[in-house]
């Protein structure tokens, strides 16, 4: 079998982040979302994977490469605009060939994994389709699926009045008869090709599409509280290792990972929490559920519940940063000057909560 990632998108709901880089890029417990994609399909025995990429190809190739790290081979294809997750499929009819395939959205996560469900797949000659489905409150937001006597019977995108609480998730399987589907739908409302219009195809032409309603959690990490909430969960599964060097002025509760080179001084860090290579964490609190990555300096000040993106600097901060988001080499310091104000610069569609 084979894997698709789609990571084009413009990660819109992530803004200011995604201006300028990828959302498929922005790190769960320092490390890049669509890497968990990718992780999911070498475990599950897949190593030829495709990943469609878009404006921010430069970016995902840069961190991806040639997956000789991962130990798989990236082919990447490139997709000329967001025109929807079947144009991403479509665009990779090349690539796949003949072979059966797991789509997999780069910015899904899943707690457990496609390892039993890929074998199902990939031996069950009967199966033309297997579909991850989630139970949701708002299924309105997603494409809904109706099953009859085992299988999909039908699925509709973002339902006014949804039939079922089954969310159709990003993580999707095929064989080749997908194809002839992408290749005769029509772009819907939204000017997009939509997976959801290219399962009921293959429904409507008598080809068997099965349900997997998946137990453990599912994310679909396109917003800053959906991040801190996969966030929250990875952590939560680490085990404590200290490579960097923590003093003994210093004290670690729970489980924190901190990485080589970095620099624990005169500080509390309560975990789970991870540190990354070469950060330094100075007279400061570091609380649970907190990802700080390479190159990060925080002195003097208190942060909980939030990821930081590499080489930002919160100096001397007083009052404790909760919840937050904060981007690449962001820099948060007390400012020296008067008038005693509140001076920022902030790109556009920052969010700023204060006191
Ligand atoms: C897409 C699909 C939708 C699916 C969702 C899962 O929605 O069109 O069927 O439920 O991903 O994340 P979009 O994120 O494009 O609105």
């Amino acid at each position: 079998m084979k894997g698709l990632i789609l990571s084009g998108g413009k990660g819109t709901r992530l803004r200011p982040i995604t201006y300028t880089g990828a959302k498929q890029l922005v790190p769960v417990a320092n490390k890049p979302v669509l890497f968990y994609a990718i992780e999911d399909l070498i475990e599950a025995g897949i190593r030829d994977i495709g990943i469609v990429v878009g404006d921010t190809r430069d970016q995902i190739k840069a961190a991806v490469g040639d997956g000789s790290d991962f130990g798989c081979r990236i082919t990447y294809i490139e997709q000329e605009a967001p025109l929807g997750i079947a144009h991403g499929v479509k665009i990779a009819e090349s690539f796949i060939g003949k072979d059966r395939f797991v789509l997999f959205l780069g910015d899904n996560f899943l707690r457990d994994g496609i390892v039993p469900l890929v074998e199902r797949f990939a031996d069950d000659p009967e199966m033309n389709s297997q579909i991850l489905l989630y139970r949701v409150k708002n299924p309105q937001d997603f494409g809904v699926a109706e099953l009859v006597d085992g299988l999909v019977a039908r699925v509709v995108e973002k339902p006014k009045e949804p039939r079922s609480d089954l969310a159709v998730i990003g993580i999707y399987m095929f064989d080749h008869h997908v194809f002839e589907a992408v290749n005769r739908i029509t772009p819907s409302a939204r000017g997009e090709l939509e997976i959801t219009d290219t399962i009921q195809y293959l429904i409507d032409h008598g080809l068997r599409v099965h349900p997997h309603v998946i137990g453990g959690w599912w994310i679909d990490t396109g917003k800053k509280d959906d991040m801190l909430e996969a966030n929250r969960l990875i952590l939560d599964t680490m085990e404590t290792q200290i490579l960097g060097a923590i003093d003994a002025t210093s004290e670690i509760y729970g489980k924190v990972v901190v990485g080589k080179g970095a620099e624990v001084h005169n500080s509390v860090i309560r975990g789970p929490v991870i540190v990354g290579e070469n950060a330094r964490i100075i007279n400061s609190y570091v609380g649970p559920f907190t990802s700080i990555n390479y190159d990060c300096e925080i002195i003097g000040s208190e942060i909980e519940h939030s990821i930081v993106l590499e080489n930002s600097k919160i100096i001397d901060i007083h009052g404790r940063i909760e919840d937050s988001l904060i981007g690449r080499n962001v820099e948060i310091y007390k400012s020296p000057i008067k008038p005693k104000a509140f001076k920022m610069m902030l790109g556009d569609y920052s969010k700023v909560g204060i006191l």
